[in-house]
């Protein structure tokens, strides 16, 4: 078994976690119709819903926010911002925006049109959905590997390289503003991408001018598997792998509610000086001037200081290792999950889980039922709930995998609360025939995961 990596904290402000009984969680389950959207949190005893604006802030931080200075214009916490920003990823022009959405917002704003393609690793759903929101399409182009649950290759995440110049030529140029990477690529599990990968696909973007752009959320995650698992990368600092990364990009959104170790805020770098005004001209529209883009300006400084902290080396090995640790008590306990675990969440393969319960019952919503009632854990349904839809001629079309996420917010839960969760999950699975199947009795016509409603089968 893998050595426990220390948490490199110590633990100064606490918050109190619902304890519940079973009694008390089969009626939450019940009232919010078996779908944990729907849940009030103080019926979660341990929440992986997300790894998003969830992270636990340091001292440093929360000194910085009383640091604040709340001025409109040239603040000193967005020069603070400023200068962390051209430390870690090289780049002179940035704005902040209020969360990822809001960089893809505006970015997309100026540069898809409708017709325009555009490709990625794979893209997130805001970022797909905004892309679609112009017109434009997201076309995914990850390894094959990428979509394999149990392909233990090192860097899942990877860009398809010559699906991406078939694209291309497919296409035309014209049709194509830009290309983008997903850093690690939550989409497919948080699967790592290879700086090999990265150079290859700004390469490829080059030949044909078309700019190339990251999707820096879990950058830094990203940066911490080159540095183990990339040869040549062994004894480069995560900053000089960083570094590397950002100077192949010609831009980046960032939702730094992940590895900026914040609960709120984003970013949006590009190099062409061009661009960059019309970015600050449409943020000014929509999200607010140019040194603040929609946050407090405490929240800058919380961000210029968590972009620091998420560099750290220790913090990186705790971070992904306990991702590691809890993969790996799952898989002792038989647990199927999708291996090998990403930077951010445990994955539950639902199919191989629950097999007597068809897609048409929704096992991995099933199972995000099952792990509340057992032990309040909320975990989230991705697979025919979320993805699932009906044909024009009324036939339901199931996704390709029915997974559970399990995303551990950055900083925030224990060895022992994850010993808790798979303690949990290992009793769930034991008891797995006992788990019914769900029938939807309400649903949105899109995007329907947030409000459905089931019943037991
Ligand atoms: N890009 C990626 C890869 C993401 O994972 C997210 C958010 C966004 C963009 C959008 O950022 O939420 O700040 O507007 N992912 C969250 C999640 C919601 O749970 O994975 P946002």
């Amino acid at each position: 078994m893998a050595q426990y990596i220390l948490e490199p904290f110590k633990i100064k402000t606490v918050e109190a976690i619902p304890i519940t009984t079973r009694a008390e969680r089969a009626q939450f389950i019940a009232a919010a119709g078996y779908n944990i959207f729907l849940l009030p949190s103080r019926a979660v005893t341990i929440d992986l819903l997300t790894d998003s604006g969830t992270t636990a802030m340091s001292d440093q931080q929360w000194a910085g926010m009383m640091a604040g200075d709340e001025a409109y214009a040239g603040s000193r916490n967005y020069y603070h911002l400023q200068e962390v920003v051209r430390e870690i990823f090289g780049f002179e022009q940035f704005v902040p925006t209020h969360q990822g959405r809001g960089a893809e917002q505006v970015l997309f704003g100026i540069l898809a049109q409708p017709g325009n393609v555009i490709p990625n690793n794979t893209h997130f759903d805001t970022t797909r959905a905004n892309v679609e929101a112009r017109g434009s399409v997201a076309v995914d182009l990850v390894i094959p590997e990428g979509k394999d649950p149990t392909n233990r290759h090192p860097f899942k995440g990877n860009m398809h390289l010559a699906a991406l110049e078939t694209l291309i030529a497919q296409t035309g140029v014209a049709n194509i503003p830009l290309g983008m990477i997903t850093i690690t690529n939550n989409a497919v599990g948080g699967q790592p991408v290879a700086l090999e990968n990265i150079r290859a696909t700004k390469a490829i973007l080059a030949r044909h001018g078309i700019p190339f752009f990251i999707d820096a959320c879990r950058y830094a995650e990203n940066c911490y598997f080159i540095r183990q698992r990339e040869p040549g990368y062994r004894n480069k600092s995560i900053q000089e792998i960083a570094r590397e990364i950002f100077s192949y990009a010609d831009g980046f959104t960032m939702s730094a509610k992940k590895d900026g170790l914040v609960n709120i805020g984003g970013l949006l770098a590009a190099r062409d000086p061009a661009l960059f005004e019309q970015i600050q001209n449409r943020l000014i529209l929509t999200e607010g001037f140019i040194s603040y883009g929609g946050l407090a300006r405490r929240d800058l400084e919380a961000l210029a200081c968590g972009l620091e902290e998420a560099t750290d080396e220790k913090y990186l090995a705790y971070r992904t290792g306990q991702i590691a640790y809890l993969a790996e008590r799952l898989l002792e306990a038989g647990v199927p999950i999708v291996e090998p675990p990403g930077g951010h969440a445990v994955f539950l393969d639902a199919k191989r889980f629950l097999p007597h319960i068809p897609q048409a019952h929704f096992p991995a919503q099933a199972l995000t039922g099952a792990l509340f009632l057992e032990g309040g854990i909320r975990g989230v349904e991705i697979g025919s709930v979320m993805f699932g839809h009906t044909d024009a001629s009324g036939a339901p079309v199931y996704a390709d995998l029915e997974l559970v996420r399990l995303a551990i917010p950055r900083r925030v839960y224990t060895q022992a609360h994850l010993d808790y969760v798979a303690e949990v999950i290992a009793a769930v699975y034991r008891q797995r025939d006992s788990v019914r199947g769900l029938k939807m009795i309400y649903a949105q016509p899109s995007l329907r995961h947030f409000t459905a409603r089931f019943e037991p089968l």
